[in-house]
């Protein structure tokens, strides 16, 4: 069957995480990204945080599905050739390098441009342009500069970093997002463009929110925080709101039954205003329904912690499945914390093809988190990691049309 991206190819010069997502999502839409990575050493996530002697890390095994590895030395002579050739042969390059290093390259826009005027650059930067634009940066700055942390945590404790990678993968998010639009745009005007994904604006759009009771402080406190009914005052910034959902819906993290020995038997319960009159009936407090005092959304927002105290007595004597599977059908929106450990064990996860197993010639099976996004049409099949330069004879004879004459040349001055 054929997939939406057929026929588009990647010169995919992305390395660690953010731009691999990017790219990662394009080849299961069907695209057939080539990644080039310097002989010998390849994309340096191969051999961080090795747990088979030997093999490719799971790292690098779970962000770089679906695609095919070609070695390239883009720094010496041979190399630039090689590589001019692929420019010409591929409608989107990818990049995350730090700034600058493509132009040292001697591969900066203009030359892209010239080269190729239907080529996309597409590339993710620490910072778009501004005071910090020359900054390498790495997941948590972005987190950090990016407003997540400042609003992450308890409002009384440290700013908190988040495990969601918000910098890397939330980027490789907006990337691709921006090189399909400019795929599409190519089609009425037959030029390419340059896209660019700053990491800090993708969590700025990641934060929204934030920004929005930022502007709402203005206002008065931040009734919706928990803070509020605690008399603890804010600050001029958008405090950390614990669990708070902080939103139109206060919700909170909340003990079930096994807590004290188990780090994840928790939920999540959203005191949705539309099934209040069902929350009071589970949680025996039916008098609460009428009770001025916490019969509406406004009475409650001040008595937040005796009310989420009080749902907590109820959900401490049930597990966090039981939670759900009584909340559920009362409409009253409620969530497992799911562990890590659960979710690669969930069969519907597996069924699905969220989590998906794949085999590696070096390391065996493994677990992966496959195409988080579904298309009616158009299947995903993930298919293994491509091992260092697996690739290499097969793009510069078939996609390049080499020479076998020319790859022992380029291999004899290392140029592949
Ligand atoms: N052949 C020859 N040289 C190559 C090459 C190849 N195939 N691939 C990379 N290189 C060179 C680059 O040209 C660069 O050389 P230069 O510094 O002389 O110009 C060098 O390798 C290092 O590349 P760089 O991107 O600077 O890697 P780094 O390890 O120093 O920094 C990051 C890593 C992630 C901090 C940096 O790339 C960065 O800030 N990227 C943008 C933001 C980003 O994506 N961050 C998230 C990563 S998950």
């Amino acid at each position: 069957m054929s997939q939406p991206l057929d026929g588009i190819r990647i010169l995919d010069f992305t390395h660690v995480q953010s731009g691999p997502t990017c790219t990662q999502l394009l080849a299961w839409m069907g695209a057939d990204v080539i990644k080039v990575e310097r002989p010998g050493v390849g994309d340096a996530t191969r051999k961080q945080l090795v747990d088979v002697e030997g093999a490719d890390s799971l790292y690098f095994t779970m962000l770089n599905h679906n695609k095919r590895s070609l070695t390239l030395n883009s720094k010496t002579q041979a190399g630039k050739e090689v590589l001019e050739r692929l420019v010409k042969n591929c409608d989107v390059l990818v990049e995350n390098f730090a700034p600058g290093a493509l132009d040292r390259m001697g591969f900066g826009w203009t030359r892209i441009q010239e080269l190729n005027p239907r080529m996309i650059m597409a590339s993710v930067k620490g910072f778009g342009p501004g005071p910090y634009e020359d900054c390498k940066v790495y997941e948590n700055v972005a987190q950090c500069a990016g407003g997540s942390a400042s609003t992450t945590g308890f409002h009384d404790g440290l700013p908190m970093v988040t495990g969601a990678q918000i910098g890397d993968s939330g980027t490789g998010l907006h990337l691709g997002f921006g090189i399909l639009a400019a795929l599409l745009h190519r089609e009425k005007t037959g030029r390419g463009q340059r896209v660019l994904a700053a990491m800090q604006d993708g969590v700025i759009n990641l934060c929204r929110v934030k920004l929005r009771d930022q502007q709402r402080l203005k206002a008065g406190p931040l009734r919706e925080y928990s803070q509020h009914g605690e008399n603890v005052p804010f600050g001029e910034a958008t405090p950390r709101a614990g669990n708070d959902s902080g939103g139109g819906q206060p919700g909170r993290i909340l003990k079930c039954k096994g807590w004290e020995a188990d780090p994840d038997a928790y939920t999540y319960f959203i005191t949705q205003a539309a099934v209040w009159k069902n929350i009071c009936d589970v949680i025996d407090k039916p008098d609460w329904k009428e009770d001025p005092n916490y019969a509406t959304p406004d009475a409650r927002l001040p008595r937040l912690n005796e009310v989420f105290g009080t749902i907590e007595d109820w959900t401490m004597t049930k597990t966090k499945y039981e939670v759900m599977q009584i909340c559920n059908p009362l409409n009253i929106p409620v969530g497992p914390i799911l562990s890590m450990k659960e979710l690669a064990e969930e069969p519907s996860l597996r069924a699905t093809g969220t989590i998906v197993e794949c085999d590696h010639p070096e390391r065996g099976p493994y677990l992966s988190v496959g195409c988080p996004v579904k298309l009616s049409d158009n299947a995903v099949t993930v298919t293994r990691s491509p091992l260092l330069g697996e690739h290499t004879d097969e793009v510069l004879s078939k996609v390049l049309g080499y020479s076998d004459e020319d790859i022992a040349s380029f291999k004899e001055v290392g140029a592949v």
